[in-house]
Formats: C-alpha cells, sequence, structure tokens
C-alpha cells in the first residue's frame, strides 16, 4: 500500500463521521477522503440492490482519489455490499458491523439489545452474525430510522429528540436487556442521550473504535504525512455538510465539498 494515498471513508450520510473521528484519533497522520452519500440517506429504507449501486459508484469515486483501502462506515452498506466489492475491487473494505460478539460476552442478564437499520436487520449477514455469536442470549432487536433522521438534522439533545429516543430504548430496557449496541455509524453520536435514557447500569457499545484499530492493522508501518489533508464530499447540499461537520467533528481540519456521483 502506498503511503500517501489516502484512506477512503464512505457512509450513507454524516454518521459515518463517528467512525471518521475515531480513525483520526488512531490515525493522526494520514490522509483521508470521507463521502457521505447525503443526497441518498438514508440507506436503511432501501433494498440491498440499490445500496449496492451507490456503494459501487462511491467505491468508484474514492478510488479515483487513489485511496489505498476503503473503510465502509456504514452497518447496513457493509451488511448489503461487503462481500461483492470484496470479489470486485483489489483494494481492501474494513467493514462493520453491530457488535454481536462483544455484546454477548458482556450480558449479565442474557438479554441484548441492538439498535440497527431496518436494512442491516434484514440482512442475512446479519441473521449469520446472530446465529455465530448470539447463542445463548436473548436479543432483541429494534429498527430505529428516526434516529438517522436527528443526526443528519443536528439534533442531538432537544425534547423531541429525547423523546424518540426514550421510545425506542425504553422498551429493550424494561425488557431486561444490560447491554444496547449501536448497529448503525449514525447512533454513536446520540450516545450521549442513550446512555442518560438507559441508565448507568447500561453499557452502550459501539464499534467506531474496532474499525479504528482494523484500519490501524492494515496500514500499521507505514510512513506517515506529516500535514494529513482530510477532503470530506457530500452528494448533498454543501450547505448542510458546511453546518453540521463542525459540531460533530470539532477537532478535524477539513476541506468540505460537493460532489454529483
Ligand atoms: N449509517 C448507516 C449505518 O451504519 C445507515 C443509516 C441510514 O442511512 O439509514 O447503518
Amino acid at each position: 500500500m502506498k503511503s500517501k494515498h489516502p484512506i477512503g471513508i464512505l457512509d450513507s450520510g454524516i454518521g459515518g463521521l463517528s467512525v471518521l473521528n475515531e480513525i483520526r484519533k488512531t490515525l493522526p497522520n494520514e490522509p483521508i477522503v470521507y463521502f457521505g452519500d447525503s443526497a441518498w440517506c438514508p440507506y436503511g429504507a432501501r433494498d440491498a440492490e440499490d445500496i449496492q449501486r451507490r456503494v459501487y459508484a462511491i467505491t468508484d469515486f474514492l478510488l479515483s482519489k487513489n485511496c489505498k483501502l476503503i473503510v465502509i462506515a456504514c452497518n447496513s452498506a457493509t451488511i448489503a455490499a461487503v462481500e461483492a466489492l470484496r470479489s470486485t475491487y483489489p483494494v481492501p473494505f474494513v467493514g462493520m458491523e453491530p457488535g454481536i460478539k462483544p455484546a454477548a460476552a458482556h450480558t449479565q442478564t442474557g438479554t441484548v439489545g441492538i439498535l440497527a437499520t431496518e436494512a442491516s436487520l434484514a440482512g442475512e449477514k446479519f441473521h449469520r452474525l446472530v446465529n455465530d455469536h448470539g447463542e445463548g442470549v436473548t436479543i432483541i432487536t429494534r429498527p430505529c430510522p428516526n434516529f438517522v433522521k436527528l443526526v443528519e438534522d443536528g439534533d442531538l439533545n432537544s425534547p423531541t429528540a429525547r423523546t424518540i429516543v426514550e421510545e425506542e430504548v425504553l422498551p429493550l430496557i424494561e425488557a431486561g436487556a444490560d447491554v444496547l449496541v449501536l448497529g448503525c455509524s449514525h447512533y454513536p453520536f446520540l450516545k450521549p442521550l442513550i446512555q442518560d435514557i438507559a441508565g448507568p447500569q447500561v453499557t452502550v457499545m459501539d464499534t467506531g473504535q474496532a474499525v479504528a484499530q482494523r484500519v490501524n492493522h492494515f496500514i500499521a508501518g507505514e510512513l506517515e504525512v506529516s500535514q494529513p489533508k482530510c477532503d470530506v464530499y457530500t452528494s448533498g447540499e454543501l450547505s448542510h455538510l458546511e453546518k453540521h461537520f463542525p459540531l460533530l467533528c470539532p477537532h478535524i481540519k477539513a476541506s468540505l465539498h460537493h460532489a454529483d456521483i
């Protein structure tokens, strides 16, 4: 892999910026190109073929920017497309999927709540994950399309946001879940609110840090660039990205762009 070539990151929108934050913390000197597909967000309501078409187009875009590795910072896109992408393109892909294995290892009550998109929960890969790692554990799934909308709207803590999050989280706690898995890259931006509603006895897990570690493992030992660029593209309105990026990534200096693909 070429050290000056950037890491590519993609998501359906600005949710994957939660993963960008983790990757930047772990790899402060790597150039990065991020693509948020806000014009096509949410992916959670789309079928797998639709998601695959978009992810192929974005991969072509990231490869045109010379990305050496692509992070699919989106559970829905990973579940729908990662296997097809790996068999099509020569670059490595780091995917992201709901952390059922660590959750099953951590639960004391034996009940785990999985918050994810409808597309992720319907995916065959998700069912394989449950079969492989969920034995002996009660897994309750809950699609939360409204969480994606809250994050895309930058509404992380209003009274409306609290009501919406309570509606999804409280039934899981009442059912005995002591671990909640954030199975969508948008949800970590709501983690403080989710944790507050769930209470201190509940562990709220997300996989952004594990994804960053995996990326680090792939590129370990490479020469790093001293003044790394971070270019962030959106297929949606540039003004939307300009408004939300500084709030979601306050420690990252980036150039923001619109791209029609
Ligand atoms: N951020 C995405 C995920 O991790 C998808 C959200 C959406 O577009 O519905 O699943």
